[in-house]
């Protein structure tokens, strides 16, 4: 199959139209976009990314009026969950519910929730809006890789699998969204993203559930893996390499050139957390194709968007001996 990067929505509808896949930008990462009422249109995203059945994947809607007609709100947590999506709809959260039987079991993998959300990105509401109806979408990179946040990354990992990348330049955040369940009045944050706990805890008491168990299926611990073994460390300054080894460094201090590292990348100059989100992943692929030995990177701060960041961080980080992808 030849893949074709294009700027043409109108063939992107068409595709969808037609129970195809097509890669669509969002403003958190590119996703691999397919009719989420479509059994069979689903099945393609689990084939192009090779991902596991048992991970379930975000429903993406047209606007509110689809809301309840994918997701029962008839529970004790209606007001909550409604003031939530008014405050953050359209834009990078995800809200976990329960399902109704119109969503096909193969996008929840069985399980009796949904993941759902609405996109804020321009060309993906365009798109979305003229097909109509919700799109099930995970991130458009392969199975345990980093999430694309242009379209060349897509075309990297998917190329001769699908047919279409709509190309809307790179991604505004970089990191994937916010994913939270709301239970008996708590907010349960699955998976952290650009909207923090900062932001969340004004609507009611927080419950992190991402350490330890995995809680949203795909949480895997290695799920952001790049080829090369990833070192997280507190301070370049007092980091010392091995002079037989290449590394490569990740900083969020800016540093001067510095012969300890074959390549740095600095998140942010100006130390800007919503900067560093989003060259995280651009960053991350760029020293992963410089076949060095180890990529170091440094903690950034642990609040806000940083918490978000460093989760990431941490998914990515492994030592040379531990497989790179999740089994
Ligand atoms: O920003 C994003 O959320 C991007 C863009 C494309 O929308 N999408 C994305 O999808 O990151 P994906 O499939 O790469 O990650 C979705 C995560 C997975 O970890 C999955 O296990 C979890 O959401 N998830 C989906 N449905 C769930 C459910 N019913 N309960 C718990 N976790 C769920
Ligand atoms: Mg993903």
């Amino acid at each position: 199959m030849k893949t074709e990067i294009s700027t043409d929505r109108a063939a992107a509808v068409e595709l969808l139209r037609k129970g195809e896949v097509v890669a669509l930008p969002t403003e958190t990462v590119y996703g691999l976009a397919a009719d989420a009422l479509n059994a069979a249109a689903v099945v393609r995203i689990f084939e192009a990314k090779e991902r596991p059945r048992f991970d379930p994947l975000i429903v993406h809607l047209p606007d509110r009026d689809w809301f309840e007609r994918v997701v029962d709100l008839s529970t004790q947590d209606r007001q909550l969950v409604l003031k939530l999506v008014d405050r953050f709809w359209p834009g990078p959260f995800t809200v976990v519910l329960p399902r109704k039987s119109v969503v096909p079991d193969i996008v929840t993998a069985g399980l009796d929730t949904v993941a759902v959300r609405i996109s804020s990105h321009s060309i993906f509401a365009g798109i979305i809006g003229k097909f109509g109806k919700p799109l099930a979408a995970p991130s458009a990179n392969r199975f345990g890789m980093i999430s694309p946040t242009t379209a060349q990354h897509v075309f990297d990992e998917l190329n001769g699998r699908i047919p279409l990348i709509i190309d809307g330049g790179a991604t505004p955040h970089g990191i994937e969204s916010t994913i939270v369940a709301v239970r008996e009045g708590k907010i349960e944050v699955l998976r952290r993203g650009p909207i923090s706990e900062e932001e969340l805890s004004t609507f009611g008491k927080i419950d992190i559930v991402t350490e330890g168990k995995i809680s949203a299926p795909g949480q895997l611990p290695t799920h952001y893996a790049p080829k090369t073994p990833l070192q997280l460390i507190d301070d370049a300054k007092s980091f010392s390499a091995r002079a037989d080894r290449g590394v490569a460094l990740l900083a969020w201090s800016p540093l001067k050139i510095d012969n300890r590292f074959v390549a740095i990348r600095t998140l942010s100059e100006r130390q800007d957390l919503r900067e560093a989100a989003a060259n995280l992943f651009r960053y991350l692929r760029e020293l992963d194709a410089l076949d060095v030995d180890l990529i170091v990177a440094e903690r950034v701060p642990d609040r806000g968007l940083g918490a978000a960041i460093l989760d990431r961080l941490q998914r990515a980080s492994h030592r040379p001996d531990a497989p790179a992808r999740p089994e």
